[in-house]
């Protein structure tokens, strides 16, 4: 099937045996699909594990194991467009994308964030862990998905599944990082948010330390009970081909397996990776394989399709090849355009408290969730301003974690206000990567999931970073990210007597977000109200009269018009070295 080429043949063989070492389970999944898909399922499962072997190889610095990871995306990237690879687990993955026509740049943003992986993750909520636990699975599923499709056994997933799909992967990760518990502890990471191990006092510490206590079994217990949770998903298979049901069906059972094993390893799970026991897993796999053989009998897969020549293969990048072509916003009804701002000039980050909502609203003699109403209509106007003329971050705050205090009635508007934005997402052709920020424990649990699936969807653009704050407070946000340093200080990775602005700039619940330019309030009031305290240290602020809901992007180009001629310091006491020393002089 794979043909005559004895290279080829040879590196598949690696790819098969590879998986059946370090993963038989994994390889008996892959033995209940048809022959003819499974060397493509060994080729992807040996390359997403290689480069986590390359991201983990503790006998490198994290730097070295960063570059290695990317020096492999960087050879699989050419060696998509010759065709051939002289490294079998690529070369297998090469001939896989190639045979089954495969677009494997769906695959990038996975592979590259195994480099960040690299240098250590840390997790301050279940949020931020499940936005990265399912930006690093999801794509490879997408990719075995795509290839049963190739195959003409299309895995159709209902969109109102996907929520099921995306916890059982949550699931998935969860039972992966219990079962590596020992292996992890030992190179010094630990992939739990600090919202987990916050519910046991001293079990950070303690596995940290090695030391099996009650804290650690009582955080091993809440977790596997959760990965259990999120593991049985009975409707996700639903109405799907036999085939792949029972493979996601077998999938769930070994997990569940895999998840007793944790539970009843005890003090051991600190010494070494648990495993069911092989009758357990035989009990499970039999049935399944027999479902298996009945269902693709009923369906046979033709082997796969002859190799395509060099020059058509799919690149794994540069993403330009599947990236959609943008729309540009539509323009203001004046027809206003937006002013030309020098580049050296242009603020990088407007962060803005949107505030007269209710007087608005009260002014028209409405409730005032139609206050909040009429400002998400400001908040799609502003945000067209803004990629008119090039900003790259808006942040804008929605709702406070003082918010609370309001009638519900009025808070529980205005959060139906944002699942409903986030739902219909208005800039769908746009150049908009949305984000989200703030805690996300009291908030309902099905507006994070629209909030992250939302970030996850918008990922890869690169135009203007919308970050939405939701249940966000400055206060909050320092004693989080005090308590995040205070963890890694009593775990005995980091020295307290060392700590600078940058650890704590690194330990910030979004640590990627830059400084803000400008702080622009609008409703006349002048305060900052609690906003990004850290990251608006050194903002210029800018408080207009309107209320929001009056407020349309040509406000927003004339406060940036504004700041170009506020000269910034930073302290010092001439002109900044960034700025031009002819800039306009103004009051420090
Ligand atoms: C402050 O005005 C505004 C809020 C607390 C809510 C802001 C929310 C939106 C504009 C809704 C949509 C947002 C997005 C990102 C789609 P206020 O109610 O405090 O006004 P007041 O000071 O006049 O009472």
């Amino acid at each position: 099937m794979i043909g005559d080429d004895p290279a080829l043949r040879s590196a598949y063989r690696l790819c098969r045996d590879r998986t059946r070492r370090q993963d038989p389970a994994e390889y008996a999944l892959i033995q209940l699909v048809p022959v003819a898909l499974r060397p493509a399922c060994w080729a992807l499962w040996a390359a997403a594990n290689t480069i986590d072997d390359l991201a983990d190889d503790r006998t490198a610095s994290a730097g070295e194991r960063a570059a290695r990871v990317r020096r492999w995306i960087d050879a699989l990237e050419r060696e998509l467009t010759t065709g051939t690879s002289p490294d079998p687990v690529r070369r297998a993955l090469v001939d896989t994308a190639a045979r089954w026509r495969l677009d494997l740049s769906g695959l990038h943003h996975a592979m590259t964030e195994v480099a960040v992986d690299a240098h250590g993750r840390r997790f301050a909520d279940w949020s931020g862990w499940r936005a990265w636990g399912r930006g690093n699975l999801l794509p490879w599923f997408e990719q075995v998905r795509d290839l049963f499709d190739r195959a003409g056994v299309p895995v159709a997933l209902r969109l109102d599944r996907q929520e099921s799909y995306e916890r059982f992967l949550d699931g998935m990760r969860l039972a992966d990082i219990l079962t590596d518990l020992s292996a992890d502890l030992a190179q010094g990471d630990l992939l739990l948010p600090a919202e987990a191990l916050d519910r046991c006092p001293g079990a950070e510490e303690d596995l940290t330390a090695l030391r099996w206590s009650p804290a650690v079994a009582g955080l091993v217990a809440h977790l596997t009970d959760l990965g259990r949770q999120w593991v049985t998903q009975p409707s996700l298979t639903r109405g799907m081909h036999p085939g792949p049901a029972t493979v996601l069906a077998a999938m769930a059972d070994l997990l569940l397996a895999q998840l007793d094993a944790v539970d009843a390893a005890g003090p051991a799970l600190l010494r070494a990776r648990p495993r069911p026991a092989l009758l357990t897993t035989a009990r499970l796999l039999a049935p399944a394989r027999a479902r298996a053989a009945l269902a693709w009998s009923l369906t046979p897969v033709p082997a796969p399709p002859a190799r395509r020549p060099a020059p058509h293969l799919p690149a794994v990048h540069p993403r330009p090849l599947r990236r959609p072509a943008f729309r540009s916003p539509p323009p203001h009804p004046s027809g206003e355009r937006p002013p030309r701002i020098p580049v050296e000039r242009m603020p990088t980050h407007v962060a803005v408290i949107m505030d007269g909502n209710g007087r608005w609203a009260q002014r028209h003699g409405l409730p005032r969730h139609e206050g909040h109403r009429a400002g998400a209509a400001a908040v799609r106007d502003v945000v067209h301003g803004a990629l008119e003329i090039g900003l790259r971050h808006l942040t804008l705050y929605a709702f406070s974690t003082e918010n609370w205090k309001r009638d519900p009635e009025e808070t529980g508007a205005i959060l139906d206000l944002l699942r409903q934005e986030t739902r219909a997402y208005p800039f769908e052709d746009l150049d908009v990567r949305m984000r989200w920020h703030g805690r996300a424990d009291n908030l309902p649990q099905d507006l994070v999931d629209l909030l992250d699936m939302r970030e996850r969807s918008t990922r890869d653009r690169t135009g203007l970073t919308v970050t939405t704050c939701v249940n966000y407070g400055g206060r909050d946000e320092i004693a989080r990210t005090a308590a995040a340093l205070a963890r890694r200080a009593r775990s005995g990775r980091l020295d307290p007597d060392l700590i600078g602005e940058q650890d704590f700039a690194e330990h910030l619940p979004r640590p990627d977000m830059p400084d803000v330019d400008l702080l622009w309030r609008t409703g006349n009031e002048q305060r900052t109200s609690n906003f990004l305290p850290w990251q608006a240290a050194y903002a210029e602020l800018h408080f207009t009269p309107d209320h929001w809901p009056d407020v349309d992007r040509r406000d927003l180009w004339r406060a940036i018009t504004e700041y170009t001629h506020r000269q910034r310091r930073h302290g010092a006491a001439g002109p900044a070295p960034h700025e031009p020393a002819t800039a306009p002089r103004e009051g420090a």
